[in-house]
């Protein structure tokens, strides 16, 4: 039988996080004040988990994962699969070119979000707090906290930028299934909706007005704290689980990945996947590339300046160094609003800096990007998420170029979610009837 599903027992849920910090080619530049204003850093120890904060200046390799953290992603269906895409592989015509990709989509909530929103939500709850806050982008973030706080019986307050909360309607009503409080971004719940509006009523928002929201109701309101999905280092932490588990699978099948691919937008997904097999590369360990795939509506690591910058537009948070387009930059609308982030994580733009993450960005009509979701349904038989099928279109062209020069590659693409919940974007661009 030729098994395309390689999967892992839940005994062999990893018991560590990875943390790259200890691996990395140089230190990694540390947050910074800003010249002017208030201490960001003291504002962060005030909004935040203690122990988000305390994981985000860890130099531990390792980092255990509580006991109640893994009962959690058991729960929700970790350890998750990695698929060979024979039948993908078919209809592309690969004779030389193996393709493979990591199942995130099989979360509750349908994307990677959930590994980092449970471990989020434990630890607030274990710091007695009552109420998350957060923004989201796609909705996949804000679905994802929502989901984690339903399951620890705490509350959660989502901001959600305005130009997707407008056409997401079927996850708005998941979210608000699961209790949570959600509003248009910018809003007039925040002084920095306020002041947005004021200056732009028809802003379409953008995740750096939605992170301001979000920081500022935690910290005006008693018993909350603010969950931050992307960027920071604790998120590329806790989505370590995915690269460790992807690790153990292909040895298993005893294969090794040339070409590591995942979409980006903040860097979370695609750390999640990279980080473990970029520190074995770090350590001498093994050889493989890796490759982020962007749109030009958010080409940070393709197109941003590697400065420091603020993480969002109401300049409430310290300033770290990435690959920046600027914090104030307005960014057009696209349906995989997950990857419209101003900034790339500061450990993704460290590597990037060093040349040894890759990254491509394509056009904002998106025409390319929802064709390739199309091939992969058809050949796969599921719906990724508008953001997956940027590393599903960067797999496929990767994987074409390589058959074509004559090589023997084997690929690798982390799918962070699933599409069933945005048919209306799929309907509009493939103009089905
Ligand atoms: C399905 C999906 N994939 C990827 C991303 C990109 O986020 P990040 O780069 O932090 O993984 C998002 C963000 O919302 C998302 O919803």
């Amino acid at each position: 039988m030729e098994r395309d599903q390689i999967a892992l027992g839940i005994d062999e849920l990893p018991t560590k996080w990875y943390n790259i910090i200890p691996d990395l080619p140089e230190q990694l530049p540390p947050p910074k004040e800003p010249e002017t204003g208030p201490s960001r850093m003291e504002f962060l120890a005030q909004v935040m988990i203690k122990e988000c904060l305390s994981q985000e200046m860890s130099s531990e390799r390792w980092i255990s994962i509580p006991e109640e953290i893994r009962e959690l992603y058991i729960h929700m269906g970790r350890p998750r699969p990695l698929y060979r895409a024979r039948r993908l592989e078919k209809i592309l015509g690969l004779k030389k070119v193996r393709l493979y990709y990591k199942r995130e989509d099989l979360s509750p909530t349908g994307s990677h979000k959930t590994n980092t929103a449970v471990a989020q939500a434990y630890y607030a709850l274990k710091e007695g707090k009552t109420t998350l806050s957060t923004e989201t982008g796609a909705g996949q973030w804000g679905t994802a906290l929502a989901y984690a706080a339903s399951l620890l019986d705490l509350e959660c307050v989502i901001f959600w930028v305005k130009s997707v909360y407008d056409w997401k309607v079927d996850r708005k009503t998941l979210m608000k299934l699961l209790g949570a409080k959600v509003y248009s971004s910018p809003s007039m719940e925040t002084k920095t909706g306020k002041e947005v509006l004021s200056k732009n009523p028809n802003s379409p928002g953008s995740l750096g007005i939605a992170i301001s929201e979000g920081l500022e109701y935690a910290e005006t309101h008693e018993g909350s704290v603010y969950c931050l999905g992307s960027v920071l280092n604790h998120v590329l932490i806790h989505q370590s689980i995915i690269g460790l588990e992807t690790l153990k699978q292909f040895d298993l099948i005893d294969e090794k990945p040339d070409l590591i691919i995942g979409c980006l937008g903040g860097g979370s997904n695609f750390g999640g996947i990279a980080l473990p097999f970029i520190g074995e590369v770090l350590q001498g360990k093994r050889e493989c590339e890796f490759l982020a795939a962007q749109s030009l509506a958010a080409p940070n690591l393709v197109k941003g300046e590697y400065k420091y910058d603020f993480g969002d537009v109401g300049e409430h948070t310290p300033l770290l160094k990435m690959y920046t387009l600027g914090h104030k930059i307005e960014m057009v609308p696209i349906k995989a609003d997950g990857l419209r982030y101003h900034a790339a994580a500061p450990i993704i733009s460290l590597l990037r800096h060093h040349n040894i993450i890759k990254a491509v960005a394509y056009p904002t009509d998106e025409k390319t990007i929802f064709e390739a979701a199309r091939t992969f349904l058809q050949g796969e038989g599921w719906l990724p998420a508008p953001e997956s099928s940027y590393a599903i279109r960067a797999g496929i062209d990767e994987a074409l170029k390589a058959e074509k020069a004559g090589e023997e590659k084997v690929i690798c693409m982390n799918i962070s979610g699933h599409g069933f919940l945005d048919l209306i974007a799929y309907k509009e661009k493939l103009e089905l009837k």
